[in-house]
């Protein structure tokens, strides 16, 4: 075997590095298109919206004014080391000469005017940004749309303060829904932030760019989104162990479409019987997806049918499913009541006054669970709820066991079984 120079045995190295870098992008599903486009569920260099649209800009103008900087400066540098450098033997170990004089005026004058002019034309569309960006325009705000995100750990808490509905104690109080927020495209979204415990931070990256959930702090961001779409959220401030996958998703539709949605919102759980089936069995059959097999450990994604059209899927999962059982409904339901799952989610108009989880009123609908980590179909969610700390890790609802509150105590974990958990799963997935 030859051996390498070891000039040639670094470039070898810095190949193989460089190529397993790329395999490697291949093979976390970026799509070769998305990489050279910049775009991605989570780019927020193809922007969707106005107000990531003005902050990509900003950007862009950093980046032109410091790419003006770097090309002079190094010219500069280029041109100096070329023309003064030590041209002979005797000239590279002549003595320094001593100091000539204290620069040229002119040149330090004119640094610090262009230095100036650099920061001025940065500043101007900084501040017109951070003007934008504060809040709706005067021109559309009767236009806007109020809603308040909720940062837990770790979830998100969704409330629409216009839109009432009957609450199972009589009163009334925001429609509330969990993890996907759904918005008619073309109307500004004025989202106020708030949390229950730490600092969680809201950020849709097509949409708009992060801004924190703060304790005792009203805090405030506005977004639109110019066309209908599916689009990815992330919490953006470190929260504890399963802040990586504390995620969300905003639906954006089409106006008509999202007063239909709303109306159906309002309305109490659907509850699934034999003759509510009969009546409904004109409904268009859902399509079903290949089921994930997601073994511990690997990563979490959605289907590739699902992901190949997100928005698709999700109108998909608005219509109730083929085959509904009402029996093993009806068990689950039950279940459902007297596995103390009702101390913590609300199922309005079924059973369950819960606040401290995710409202459940419409959780067949939505297309993801576990706060956007996965996919909202029979086997994601069966194993959701036979372990869902292997999904969130330290979530609340399980230590060792699914928790029950006694008092101001927490004790006796307990599990639910496979056939427990297919009953629950029948039982959520009617729920439209
Ligand atoms: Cu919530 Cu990070």
């Amino acid at each position: 075997m030859t051996r390498l120079r070891p000039d040639h045995r670094q470039i070898l190295r810095l190949s193989s590095a460089l190529l397993a870098g790329f395999t490697l992008l291949l093979l976390s599903g970026c799509k070769l298109a998305d990489v050279f486009s910049l775009n991605g569920n989570q780019s927020t260099m193809v922007t969707a919206g106005p107000v990531a649209k003005s902050q990509w800009d900003l950007f862009m103008v950093t980046v032109y004014v410091c790419t003006f900087i770097f090309v002079v400066v190094g010219a500069v540098l280029a041109y100096t080391q070329i023309k003064f450098r030590a041209k002979s033997e005797a000239e590279e170990h002549a003595e320094v000469p001593a100091e000539a004089g204290h620069g040229n005026p002119f040149v330090e004058i004119g640094l610090i005017a262009a230095s100036v002019a650099l920061l001025v034309i940065i500043a101007i569309p900084t501040l017109r940004d951070i003007w934008y960006t504060h809040d709706v325009p005067e021109d559309e705000k009767a236009n806007a749309m109020d809603v308040t995100a909720t940062g837990y750990q770790w979830w998100f808490k969704f409330e629409y303060p216009s839109e009432m509905v009957k609450q199972p104690n009589g009163g009334e109080a925001p429609l509330v829904t969990g993890n996907e927020l759904v918005i008619p495209a073309g109307t500004p979204i004025r989202v106020q932030l708030r949390t229950v415990d730490v600092i969680h931070s809201f950020w849709i990256p097509k949409l708009a760019g992060k801004v924190d959930m703060i304790p005792n702090r009203g805090n405030f961001v506005w977004f639109k989104a110019d066309k209908p779409g599916y689009y990815y959220g992330q919490c953006a401030e470190y929260c504890g162990d399963s802040h990586a996958i504390m995620r969300f998703r905003i639906i954006a539709l089409k106006p008509s479409e999202y007063s239909r949605w709303l109306e159906n919102q309002k309305l109490p759980a659907r509850t699934v019987t034999a003759p509510s089936l009969a009546a409904g069995a004109a409904d268009t059959a859902k399509v079903q997806f290949a089921s994930l097999k997601l073994a511990p450990g690997e990563a979490l994604a959605a289907s590739p049918q699902f992901d190949e059209d997100p928005l698709a899927g999700w109108q998909r999962d608005q219509n109730p499913e083929p085959g509904e059982n009402p029996a093993l409904v009806a068990a689950g339901r039950k279940l459902f009541a007297s596995k103390t799952c009702i101390s913590c989610h609300t199922v309005r108009g079924h059973e369950g006054i819960g606040i401290t989880g995710p409202d459940l009123t419409r959780v067949g609908a939505r297309s993801t669970i576990a706060a956007g980590v996965l996919e909202n179909t029979h086997e994601r969610m069966h194993d959701w709820i036979m372990q869902p700390n292997h999904y969130k890790p330290g979530n609340k609802m399980w230590f060792g066991g699914y928790n029950v509150q006694n008092g101001d105590e927490w004790k006796e974990n307990f599990r639910v079984t496979d056939q427990e958990a297919d009953a629950l799963v029948a039982y959520l997935h009617s729920l439209k």
